[in-house]
């Protein structure tokens, strides 16, 4: 379906197309939902969390291109049916590129902006895969066709240029010199605006050219002197073609530039405001995508009359080189590439939202006149006037014959110059023609050997780069490495490539790979240390992490599908490696459709991280920064009071070898940290080519591998508070879990009921019904005892822990003071707490939750964790006061000196102490009691008082069931700890056949304790129960 809007307001307003993608193989395999309707040009997008609320919006064009297609013989995506709503590569054409073609043939300057998320079908749609061909191919093909079409009526030129902006810096992907550091500048001139100072611009007649060229850029796109694994989802790639028509009846020339811009891909950074990181302000990390977003909003705001001061072209170098697109003398369309998918709801909504402000911006685009023509022009109308003279002169005879001769150099000075300004061109693209059949035979070449020889090919994390590089690994024996000092080396660079790094023997039609001392070879997620036969369609991972798809002789190739060994397959056959799936990510009964979609990101953070931290921990290693990375995967149910167990997180570890110092980095602030590591490893590598000048070495506090020291989140444990409703002390030695399971420590931890002073309650005091605790006050203490086996210090005994917790609703947590150098630290802590009346929501709190005893890890050099006390609610006798929604009468924040304090502490003694009057009561009027039981004992045997006695017996039944309600209560505390104690039990990672058969065991003997602590639990409330039943029936029989 391809759906034209109504005509935008205004000739020059950008175009904004909108085209969705059918479902990738991530998608497929979480089964995921399509949230992206079309209707004519409206597109509604559906919140997969909310399905009240679908959000609609307008366009010039939307594309429907996921689904209703299928797969010609040719390999082309075309309609299921004639005429279905499938939008072909074709179509898309239609609309938008042949506008663009139109504009450029008139003089107009033309722009094609391509946004959306990393894989969203940005290049698909630009430039296309295979047979598909994308906009800028088929562009190209028009074009040369116009040209032919109107070779009669003018001449043409065009120049094609391809590059790209990484990291604020521009390269050339055409340029055959080496790379200048800091990239090519980009200058201002007051004719020209921003232009890039010697770009290289190659003279094109045809689009084979145009399409190998393109090649060629790609290559360097793929294999540049960057020792990264070239990822364009991080830089932008522009195709500049200029086009000059120079219509010689009409003496004019037009002259248009036509950018295609394949942008980096969209998503944004989310790092929570609590771990925003100390080095983030100094990164450019998607600076030019960001200043494209403020330019698109201030432009936006322009159009709908807002008084905007300043259009921030200036902040980066891609809005400078758009500046004309944006705003300005150029026709614009942008195509915002859409996933269906649900778990991309967020990405997709935030393209929409950026296409829409995109399609107020009004351009201002007029048709150019070439300034050489200009000059050709002028000094045509110079030689006119000179001509005129010289034969004004011939009339007036000899006397002029000096002025004659000097009027003739000048004639022929100028007819060389137009002459020189005309053949120019000529001469530029004979040169790039020879160029072109060399690059021709090449490639013919290379596609000779495919059929003739093994090989591998590169595979990347970026479709449009992968299999651009064909390594042949012909009879023989080769080395592979980084050095190309024999004839007999095949050449590669990347991260942890050694100079010598494998050895590749080919013999009798069979290859072997042999991995060289020091130097790391995987071979289908597996590493390897001797020589290895390979198999067509083995993966290789050398170094850190070049990635090959090995190819075996033609004759075994057959008929099968390559495409399925993409980067995330390679990654993914790691990680199950090292045991990491999406199985072992979540409940393994869960089958992958009904995988829930956050840990589906999870399991793709990891493999998207995996390769990354690969490449720091090499990076680290060359720059000797003695530190190194590992992936966790954080299970976030540890700091819920709930203990829910579903959600996780990806962390990265960082620990300095040397002092077994530790941090632990969010995802965001790796990726962050990753991308400055790369930056100054390239730095590194610049000076020691003795490129620049070496520089001072970097302050620490500018390191991206370094970082202050601060307390670590080793593990937390779970008190259960339930207890506390019923008035029980409680008593526990609570494991103390890491992140990934482990046990860090045994923590001893008390919950005791008290009295406001302080005293333990006793059993007396035991509660039936939680809710009588309703609006009353409660005082508890938790008391934490000892610290047994703390892994972290077993580690390094140089390093202390602390306790933090928060009780309820408190402000603020509290941390039990540091204690340093022992595995067995006693704590001895007793913290009071008091809610002044109990509300219904601490109730349900204490019935329902745990409170999270969180074990922080410190080292030395870091600053103890501090209870701060700010907004902290404390009773005139220290006791922290929780609760602040039943608080709101008596409570107050701690003033110590104020006179409201002063009263209020007196007022609390009045209280003091006629609740202690009230106490003494209490024990008076149970010892009256006792006394009358024992009368009434003695007397019922009795008859003829039954009156009396049924409703003095009726107490007597209640504090029996009381008694075996609290048995029970008390019971079911140790059924819950073993019940957690269950939840918690895990067979370790590393787990061999008789490890698991061991959990099994163990499993089995706790299931077994479970139970039985149950049964009895239940089978001696029943019996209590019954015996209170019978008695009573008994009771009443005899009184009936
Ligand atoms: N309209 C489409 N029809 C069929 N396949 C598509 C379509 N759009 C994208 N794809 C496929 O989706 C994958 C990702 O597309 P593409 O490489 O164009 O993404 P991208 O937006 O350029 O990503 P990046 O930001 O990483 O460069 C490719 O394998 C491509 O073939
Ligand atoms: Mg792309």
């Amino acid at each position: 379906m391809r759906a034209k809007g109504a005509e935008m307001p205004g000739k020059d307003c950008v175009k904004v197309a909108v085209r969705v993608r059918p479902f990738n193989k991530r998608e497929r395999d979480a089964g995921g939902r399509c949230i992206i309707s079309m209707a004519s040009s409206i597109i509604t997008i559906q919140d997969p969390r909310n399905s009240q609320s679908p959000r609609s919006f307008c366009f010039d064009y939307a594309y429907w291109s996921h689904s209703g297609f299928t797969r010609d013989c040719s390999g082309l995506y075309v309609p299921e049916e004639p005429g279905g709503r499938y939008a072909d590569q074709g179509s898309v054409f239609q609309d938008l590129g042949e506008g663009i073609l139109e504009n450029a043939l008139q003089g107009y300057n033309a722009t094609l902006l391509a946004y959306g998320q990393t894989g969203s079908g940005k290049s698909y749609s630009m430039v296309g895969y295979g047979p598909n061909k994308g906009l800028v191919p088929t562009l190209c093909d028009k074009l040369f066709q116009a040209i032919r079409a109107n070779q009669d009526s003018r001449q043409c030129q065009v120049f094609f240029s391809m590059l790209e902006i990484y990291n604020e810096q521009v390269v050339d992907l055409l340029s055959r010199g080496s790379r200048s550091p800091g990239g090519l500048r980009v200058r201002e001139e007051q004719q020209r605006g921003f232009y890039v100072e010697a770009l290289r611009r190659v003279p094109c007649d045809s689009a084979p050219q145009v399409e190998q060229l393109m090649e060629q850029g790609t290559r360097m796109r793929t294999t540049a002197t960057t020792h990264m694994n070239a990822n364009s989802s991080r830089s932008h790639m522009l195709i500049i073609l200029q086009l000059k028509q120079i219509f010689s009846e009409e003496s004019i020339t037009k002259q248009s530039n036509i950018n295609l811009v394949d942008l980096a891909g969209s998503e944004r950074q989310r790092v929570s405001g609590s771990e925003a990181d100390r080095l983030k302000e100094g990164t450019a990390i998607n600076l030019s995508l960001t200043t494209l977003g403020n330019v698109i909003s201030a432009l936006a705001d322009v159009a709908v009359g807002k008084k905007v001061v300043h259009i921030p072209y200036r902040d980066s170098v891609l809005t400078k080189l758009l500046q004309s697109a944006l705003g300005g003398n150029s026709r614009t369309v942008m195509i915002a590439a859409l996933s269906p998918a649900d778990i991309c709801y967020e990405e997709s909504i935030s393209t929409l939202r950026y296409a829409e402000r995109a399609k107020r911006i009004q351009n201002r685009a007029v048709v150019n006149e070439s300034p050489t023509e200009r000059l050709v022009k002028e000094l045509k109308a110079e030689n006119a006037r000179l001509l005129q003279r010289l034969s004004r002169l011939g009339q007036e005879g000899r006397r002029a014959e000096d002025e004659t001769k000097e009027l003739r150099r000048l004639l022929t000075h100028n007819e060389l110059q137009i002459r020189a300004i005309q053949t120019l061109w000529e001469q530029h693209l004979q040169e790039a023609l020879k160029d072109w059949e060399q690059q021709y035979a090449t490639i013919t070449q290379e596609r000779r050997m495919m059929q003739m020889h093994p090989y591998i090919l590169n595979i990347n994390e970026d479709t449009q780069l992968s299999g651009v590089v064909k390594l042949f690994i012909q009879e023989g024996e080769w080395d592979i490495g980084l050095s190309d000092s024999s004839p007999r080396s095949i050449s590669i660079r990347g991260l942890g490539i050694q100079e010598r790094h494998a050895v590749f023997i080919n013999v009798q039609r069979r290859v072997y790979l042999t991995p060289l001392a020091g130097s790391n070879v995987i071979v289908n997620g597996t590493p390897i240390s001797q020589k290895t036969e390979l198999q067509h369609l083995d993966r290789l991972i050398l170094g850190s992490n070049s990635t090959y798809l090995f190819i075996g002789y033609p004759s075994e190739r057959g008929g099968d599908d390559w495409s399925r060994y993409d980067y995330d397959y390679f990654q993914s056959e790691l990680a199950a490696a090292e045991g990491i799936n999406l199985h072992s990510l979540c409940d393994s009964s869960a089958v992958p459709s009904q995988t829930d979609p956050s840990l589906l990101a999870v399991f793709y953070d990891y493999i998207k991280l995996m390769p990354m931290v690969a490449e720091a921990n090499q990076m680290s290693q060359e720059l000797h920064k003695g530190v190194e990375f590992k992936l966790e995967i954080k299970n976030l149910a540890l700091s819920d009071s709930k203990g829910h167990d579903l959600e996780k997180e990806i962390a990265v570890r960082v620990t300095s070898l040397e002092n077994k110092q530790v941090w632990l980095w969010s995802k965001a602030k790796f990726v962050n940290r990753k991308f400055l590591m790369e930056e100054l490893y390239q730095q590194h590598h610049t000076e020691r080519k003795g490129e620049g000048a070496a520089r001072a070495p970097m302050p620490r506090d500018r390191d991206p591998f370094w970082d202050p020291l601060e307390p670590l989140l080793l593990g937390s444990a779970h008190l259960w508070l339930q207890s506390l409703a019923f008035r029980i002390a409680l008593e526990e030695q609570l494991e103390v879990l890491g992140s990934e399971g482990t046990e860090e420590a045994i923590l001893q931890a008390q919950l005791l009921p008290c009295s406001h002073t302080g005293l333990t309650l006793g059993e007396d005091d035991i509660l039936i019904d939680p809710s009588e605790l309703l609006g009353k006050r409660l005082d508890f203490q938790l008391v934490l005892d000892q610290c047994c086996g703390l892994r972290w210090v077993q580690q390094a005994r140089n390093r202390g822990v602390q306790i933090g917790f928060r009780m309820f609703d408190s402000a603020q947590p509290l941390y039990t003071p540091a204690v340093w150098h022992n595995v067995n630290p006693l704590l001895d802590q007793r913290v009071h707490f008091t809610s002044l009346h109990t509300s219904q929501g601490l109730l349900e709190h204490l019935q329902t939750s745990a409170l999270v005893l969180e074990l922080w890890g410190l080292q030395e050099g870091c600053r103890d964790l501090v209870s701060s006390l700010e907004g902290v609610r404390m009773t005139p006798e220290g006791c922290f006061i929780i609760d602040h929604a039943g608080a709101t009468e008596t409570a107050t924040t701690v003033d110590p000196g104020s006179e409201l304090s002063c009263s209020l502490r007196a007022l609390q003694q009045d209280v003091e102490e006629l609740r202690n009057t009230n106490a003494a009561l209490k024990t008076e009027n149970n010892t009256l009691r006792d006394q009358l039981n024992t009368t009434r004992t003695g007397a019922e045997w009795g008859r003829g008082r039954s009156e009396r006695r049924g409703s003095s017996l009726r107490p007597s039944c209640d504090a029996e069931f009381a008694r075996a309600l609290k048995v029970f209560y008390h019971s079911m505390t140790s059924v819950r700890v073993q019940l957690q104690r269950l939840r918690r039990h895990r067979p370790s990672e590393e787990s061999d056949l008789l490890g698991l058969r061991l959990f099994v065991d163990e499993q089995g003997g706790l299931l077994r304790d479970f139970s039985e602590l149950l049964e009895q639990s239940v089978s001696s409330l029943k019996q209590d129960v019954a015996a209170i039943v019978r008695r009573k029936r008994e009771r009443s029989g005899i009184w009936s």
